[in-house]
């Protein structure tokens, strides 16, 4: 027996938020009844229809793409700007595993694999994300320090991350700093270098846990192997 909107979410059908408005606007029959609570829980032979459409049980595909700036990573976005989904050429109802802002470029996943993207957006699993800052000003080692032993944001002190200075620009007063953290609080590392005073001039995510833009170009996507989609679930085992 599984929750109901679980169930969906894993269909690939939408997301878990998407799942729990469906039952809620009472859109989802399950067995011939509608059911609008949410802690509804059913079983593997259980009909279940959304919208009068019987929910079967989706392939799942797998992307790696080169987010571009100047995209959404929703699946659909209120200002009918360009999504990361808008890119990928399927049929399927595929969404992106966390978060890239507007103006940050790198690598996100997008699937419509909804087990999985609970999974490597869940907290408590501590996915690594290593991200690439050009920051203005020169950084300093004490900030680095600080950086890496978790700094305050919005009220909350971030986890320990790893911290490697790649580059100063004396001539244009900036610097090259590489960051990899695991948790992914709204805009945290913009909000991670301003707490030590340094405005991020261009972010980019060079890596997702194992997983790397490789050749892609900004725009560019690729298909996951089977053996890489083997790999993320491993790394809950
Ligand atoms: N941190 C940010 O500030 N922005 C992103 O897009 C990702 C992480």
């Amino acid at each position: 027996m599984e929750r109901l909107q679980k169930v969906i979410a894993n269909s690939g059908y939408c997301s878990r938020r998407c799942a729990e408005q469906l039952i809620s606007d009472g859109k989802v029959i399950v067995n011939g009844e509608v059911v609008s609570e949410l802690g509804f829980k059913v079983k593997d032979k259980d009909e279940i229809l959304i919208d009068g459409v019987n929910l079967k049980k989706e392939d799942k595909e797998y992307y790696l793409l080169y987010k571009p700036r100047g995209v959404v990573s929703t699946a659909k976005d209120e200002k009918n700007r360009k999504t990361v989904v808008d890119i990928i050429k399927t049929n399927k109802r595929i969404y992106p595993v966390g978060r890239l802002d507007y103006d940050t470029t790198g690598i996100i996943l997008i699937t419509n694999d909804g087990e999985l993207t609970n999974l490597l957006t869940h907290p408590k699993n501590k996915i690594d994300k290593t991200y690439i800052a050009k920051l203005k000003g020169i950084i300093d080692v004490k900030s680095i320090k600080e950086l890496s032993n978790g700094v305050v944001i919005d009220g909350y002190k971030t986890a320990k991350s790893r911290v490697k200075l790649r580059k100063v620009d004396k001539k244009n007063n900036t610097s090259i700093v590489e960051i990899t953290i695991h948790e992914g609080k709204n805009h945290q590392v913009k909000k991670m270098f301003e707490a030590v005073g340094h405005e991020v001039l261009k972010l980019k995510r060079e890596s997702f846990a194992f997983l790397y833009l490789g050749d892609l170009k900004p725009g560019e996507y690729r298909k996951l192997k089977i053996k890489e989609v083997k790999q993320l679930y491993g790394l809950f085992k």
